[in-house]
């Protein structure tokens, strides 16, 4: 089968029998997989390795990576031709159309690797402007680059949060949100219940000092006050 065909076939599989609440985690796995990539030594990248034990079960692929996983599996069983790195890709292709954005054609030919990608190569969060600038031009890519990919934030949640008012319709309410809603860019929509129990971390505290670990996250602020700081100030920035 021509390469075109078969891409449009298994991106179709892929549309078909994603639930809509894990296209944005396809979303993310895909840049999990290819943000790896040093362009300096020419490590890690759109090689499948995400799909590995090892790999997605790291911290920076938790939540709906495992059942992504096996979504592609079942792909793979039926087009075993096609690499896991073309399918964690696809799978982020299928994500966007599923959620209402456009076809986007990938093309296929990607090469898995064997061996899990290094750690401690993607970004968390709390990063500032200047490291997120840093993590991209290690990947080759630059600041237009990197505020244009942070698009994909208008699909998701983090910390039961959506980033936008539709978590799962693709659209650039990310960067509006950002722009014009400065005090609080994360939508609240799925606020914790009223009282909410303590959580474990702040159980443990009623005891006494807390372990060094603890006070250095006690410290950072909301994960949307640091957003804002850093991708809000790379959008007000321009070109
Ligand atoms: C610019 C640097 C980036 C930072 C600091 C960042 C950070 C984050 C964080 C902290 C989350 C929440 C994870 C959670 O709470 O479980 C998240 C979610 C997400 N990220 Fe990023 N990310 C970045 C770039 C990207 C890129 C380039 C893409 C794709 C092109 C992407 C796609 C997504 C998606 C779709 C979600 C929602 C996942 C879900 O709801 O399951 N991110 N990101």
């Amino acid at each position: 089968m021509p390469s075109e065909s078969l891409e449009a076939e298994v991106r179709e599989f892929l549309v078909q029998l994603m639930p809509l609440e894990h296209a944005p985690a396809h979303l993310r796995l895909a840049f999990h997989d290819a943000g790896t990539y040093d362009a300096r030594t020419q490590t890690g990248g759109a090689h499948g390795t995400v799909h590995l034990p090892e790999e997605v079960q790291r911290g920076d692929n938790t939540g709906w990576g495992q059942p992504c996983i096996e979504l592609l599996a079942e792909a793979k069983a039926s087009y075993p031709t096609v690499s896991w790195a073309d399918l964690v890709a696809l799978g982020g292709a299928a994500a966007v159309q599923k959620c209402g954005g456009p076809m986007i054609q990938i093309g296929l030919g990607r090469t898995d690797a064997s061996v899990a990608a290094p750690r401690n190569r993607l970004p968390g969060g709390y990063e500032g402007a200047s490291l997120l600038k840093t993590i991209f031009a290690r990947m080759g890519l630059g600041p237009r680059e990197l505020v244009a990919l942070s698009g994909a934030h208008t699909l998701g949640y983090t910390q039961r949060r959506s980033f936008t008012r539709h978590p799962w319709a693709f659209s650039n309410a990310y960067f509006t949100q950002l722009l014009t809603q400065r005090d609080r860019p994360l939508e609240h929509r799925h606020r914790p219940p009223r009282r909410p129990r303590p959580p474990p971390v702040r159980r443990a505290l009623r005891g006494g000092r807390a372990p060094l670990s603890i006070r250095l996250c006690r410290s950072l602020p909301p994960l949307d006050v640091a957003w804002q700081r850093s991708h809000g100030s790379l959008i007000s920035a321009g070109p």
